[in-house]
């Protein structure tokens, strides 16, 4: 092979991978760059072999180097991916599976806390699910009966409209991420777990001890926009103890203690579905509230 041919591979190879950002996409580049060059039209017949070097954490640059028929390819792997914290600062760099197996370890992690009292009296702690690269997140206060039972968000009656809601934006349930300030159901009689009408928002200490498992959620997912429910979401995640009233209708820049979001999250509130289900009256502002996150996400059916 000539040496101009060599040049020109390499000069391929280097810019396809300083486009993978991300530490599993190069090192899933070695075969599909090891393909590249198999498939290269190549003046001659026999491609070089490619070696892809380990990552040389303290390196700065990516390096191409020839010799004879063999072509090494050494890269950097950024210092904050490679120690894949859950916390991350850039969670933008996150691929799908990378928050896919962040979100699992963040859920051993609830399962197993004890850090407040609700830990010894849940029947199951409850995560969240959805889409993990969803531009939309919903945020609840807790737990109540059918989640506790089941350890999935909102899938009691209060679940049952927010599914609704979702679908009358245009969604579907598995297109958003669907999250609780608490993970555990916090009960009025904890001695009676069976009992139904036994739950109760979270408390300020209860919240305190949860708050870092959302702040992980959120960093993680890195929603667009994330829709709080009801007023103990609201006020946990706008930092304001203002009225659910009064933080209703306006979107705020959500600012997290534990970790710096790499792009802005907006956060809007509105009525908790089970609230909805008391008060009936109060739908047709609940949908007020949906439709200027559907504007925002350019949802058909928004009013503008
Ligand atoms: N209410 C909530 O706030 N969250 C749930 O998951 C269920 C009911």
């Amino acid at each position: 092979m000539s040496k101009t041919s060599v040049s020109r591979l390499a000069r391929e190879l280097k810019q396809f991978l300083a486009a993978q950002q991300e530490d599993d996409l190069i090192v899933a580049a070695a075969p599909k760059a090891a393909a590249m060059v198999s498939s290269a039209k190549t003046e001659e017949k026999q491609a070089p072999q490619v070696l892809f070097q380990q990552p040389v954490e303290t390196q700065t640059t990516s390096k191409i180097a020839h010799s004879g028929d063999t072509l090494t390819i050494e890269f950097r792997r950024p210092a904050s991916v490679h120690s894949a914290p859950i916390l991350q600062e850039d969670s933008s760099m996150m691929t799908k599976s990378q928050k896919e197996t962040a979100l699992k370890e963040l859920a051993e992690k609830i399962k197993n806390c004890s850090r407040c009292p609700l830990g010894s009296t849940r029947l199951n702690a409850v995560p969240g699910e959805g889409n993990v690269n969803a531009d939309l997140m919903f945020v609840g206060e807790g737990p109540g009966f059918d989640e506790d039972r089941q350890g999935r968000p909102f899938v009691g009656r209060a679940g049952q409209l927010l599914d609704k809601m979702i679908v009358a934006m245009g969604l579907t349930r598995e297109q958003v991420y669907i999250a609780n300030i608490a993970k555990c159901h916090p009960m009025i009689d904890p001695s009676n777990p069976d009992k139904h009408g036994n739950d109760r928002a979270p408390n300020a200490d209860e919240i305190a001890c949860c708050r870092k498992y959302l702040e992980e959620q959120i960093s993680i997912i890195c929603p667009k926009y994330i829709v709080a429910l009801g007023g103990v979401s609201a006020k946990a995640l706008i930092a304001d103890a203002k009225s659910l009233g009064a933080l209703r209708g306006k979107f705020y820049d959500l600012h997290l203690d534990q970790v710096t979001l790499p792009r802005k999250v907006q956060i809007l509130a509105t009525f908790h579905p089970a609230a909805l289900l008391r008060n009936p009256g109060w739908k047709k502002d609940a949908w007020l509230d949906l439709q200027m996150v559907m504007d925002k996400l350019g949802l058909k059916g928004a009013r503008k």
